[in-house]
């Protein structure tokens, strides 16, 4: 593991006022957001979609780097270029989902465990050579008190994986994205939120610590403290801030270097606004960014529609999100 390595990529990563592109759906998940714009799920659809969204004009000012999935890191922009390369030449770095999605969890039909650490040190070199510096992993809790979930178990199988996880990309001098995310779907409170949220990031933290992990050396992706999205009573902007915050500073180690939030299906408003609100609190020992999927290609993939007539107006839709989120790294709304 050389430290220096990691530690220059995180400085990267977390250069003032950028944050990332989670741009690694797999084929069958972008399929499902194309279907409802009709746009056929092929290779070279989903290639035209990520070359809109990593050609925009002025990427590099508010984005600095992009999380892609196998597909789309071995594939060329329409200049003959790997997206990775092209990235590459406008300082934006390339970052790599390693999972392998999720499996049922002993039998269970709604609990998971995320797959995917066998062969994971030989995949991790065959991404360097398409420029990857960091990579991403995605464990998924699920909230349904009613059924006693999440369980003692699958939280803890999934944080061991999680560690495992990063511990062998350090080892392979590749920043791992730790992703622990409690899902927004249900009827819970913000308070069952911020109690399984803190369970999640305190049992991982002893993961992380009891493999050795070198917490410098990674970025946690968590969700924000947020209520369920069928729950009736839902708390203000002010008040997902600051359940957040404080189950942070209870649980995660101020060692890791920085927090870079998913948005988890939150809207794109909310989301800006919740990480501005957050930014606002000065004293905090790690930095808050974002690596958002939905909160900022919403509104580029509606105006894109698969019209290459679209793209000007796709690219200036995703570079606004893109912005308004940079400010709210800056605590401005
Ligand atoms: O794993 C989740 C993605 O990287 C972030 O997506 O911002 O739409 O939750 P999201």
């Amino acid at each position: 593991m050389n430290k220096n390595i990691l530690n220059a990529t995180i400085n990267a990563i977390l250069s003032k006022g950028k944050g990332i592109l989670a741009a690694d759906e797999t084929p069958s998940n972008i399929g499902k957001k194309f279907e409802v714009l009709h746009i056929e799920n092929t290779a070279e659809n989903r290639r035209r979609y990520r070359e809109m969204l990593f050609a925009a004009p002025g990427i590099e000012t508010y984005i600095s780097g992009v999380i892609m999935q196998d597909e789309t890191i071995n594939q060329f922009n329409s200049h003959g270029q790997e997206f990775s390369a092209a990235l590459k030449e406008k300082g934006v770095l390339s970052g790599i989902k390693v999972d392998l999605g999720v499996a049922p969890f002993n039998d269970d039909s709604i609990e998971t465990i995320t797959k995917g650490l066998e062969g994971l040190g030989e995949r991790l070199d065959r991404y360097k050579e398409h420029h990857a510096t960091f990579a991403k992993w995605r464990a998924v809790i699920h909230i349904d008190p009613s059924q006693g979930k999440p369980t003692t178990e699958a939280i803890r199988a999934n944080v061991e994986a999680l560690a495992k996880y990063a511990l062998i990309c350090q080892q392979h001098d590749i920043v791992p994205i730790v992703e622990p995310e409690v899902l927004m779907d249900g009827v819970h409170s913000l308070d069952v939120s911020h109690q399984v949220t803190s369970t999640v990031l305190s049992t991982l933290f002893d993961a992380l610590n009891q493999k050795g992990v070198y917490l410098e050396g990674i970025l946690l992706k968590p969700n924000m403290v947020i209520a369920g999205l069928m729950c009736p009573d839902q708390p203000t902007p002010e008040r997902v801030a600051q359940k957040t915050l404080d189950c942070f500073k209870n649980t995660v180690s101020s060692d890791v270097p920085g927090i870079v939030f998913l948005s988890g299906g939150q809207r794109d408003d909310l989301a800006i606004k919740h990480l501005a609100l957050m930014n606002q609190t000065t004293d905090l020992p790690w930095v808050l960014s974002f690596s958002y999927g939905r909160a900022l290609q919403r509104k580029a993939l509606t105006t894109w529609k698969g019209q290459d007539a679209n793209v000007p107006a796709a690219q200036e839709a995703f570079i606004e999100q893109a912005r308004l989120n940079s400010l709210a790294t800056l605590g401005q709304l």
